[in-house]
């Protein structure tokens, strides 16, 4: 049994530490997440999205993406999402409820992109717009397109494939994140 999920607090710890390791590290198991939202229609939508910082105190998760993507409009009018994320090398799993909030991201951190990553916020025609041709897309930097995603935390859900036993627990806002574990 590892020390990690011997407890409901190291276990909620180690969880946000792993998910802190994916937002500075390029090569940690959490540098990729799954964002999942629901879309206007009603279907379930997910995709890949870079960490960018992780806060346990607040329990908040931070993306960066294209203000005109689809998933802004989606979470514009339902902000209910949850992340999801897989760290093999802890075998742990992660799973967030979170309310979205979105603003424009900061001046200081479009300061700080290299160009490779401004060209990820802007471009014409926006992302997901049919195209009549692969390369019938313009790359056009835009801070005014580079948009903030903060997740806040309100359920987390961990699942800890330990071979000595399999743990899980579930952690919510509204008990004060005091925890509770649940059959794996
Ligand atoms: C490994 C990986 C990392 C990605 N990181 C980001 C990211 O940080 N921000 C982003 O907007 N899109 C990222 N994408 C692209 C998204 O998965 C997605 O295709 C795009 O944002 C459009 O999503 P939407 O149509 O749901 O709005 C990434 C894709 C992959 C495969």
């Amino acid at each position: 049994m590892t020390e990690h999920s011997q407890n409901l607090q190291s276990f909620w710890h180690w969880a946000w530490q792993r998910l802190a390791r994916g937002a500075h590290e390029r090569t940690a198991p959490t540098r990729f997440v799954m964002l999942a939202t629901q879309d206007q229609t009603g279907w379930a939508d997910a995709r890949m999205l870079v960490l960018r910082a992780a806060t346990a105190e607040s329990a908040q998760i931070t993306l960066h993406t294209d203000a005109q993507s689809p998933k802004i409009g989606d979470l514009r009018a339902d902000p209910r999402c949850c992340l999801l994320a897989w760290d093999a090398e802890a075998q742990l799993q992660i799973r967030l409820r979170a309310q979205a909030r979105l603003s424009q991201g900061s001046a200081a951190e479009w300061s700080a992109l290299p160009d490779a990553g401004r060209a990820l916020y802007g471009g014409c025609p926006p992302p997901g717009t049919s195209l009549p041709a692969p390369e019938a897309h313009e790359i056009a930097p835009d801070p005014a397109r580079f948009a903030c995603i903060t997740l806040i935390g309100e359920a987390l859900d961990l699942l800890h494939l330990d071979p000595a036993g399999h743990r899980r627990a579930r952690y919510l806002r509204n008990a004060g994140w005091a925890g509770e574990w649940i059959a794996p």
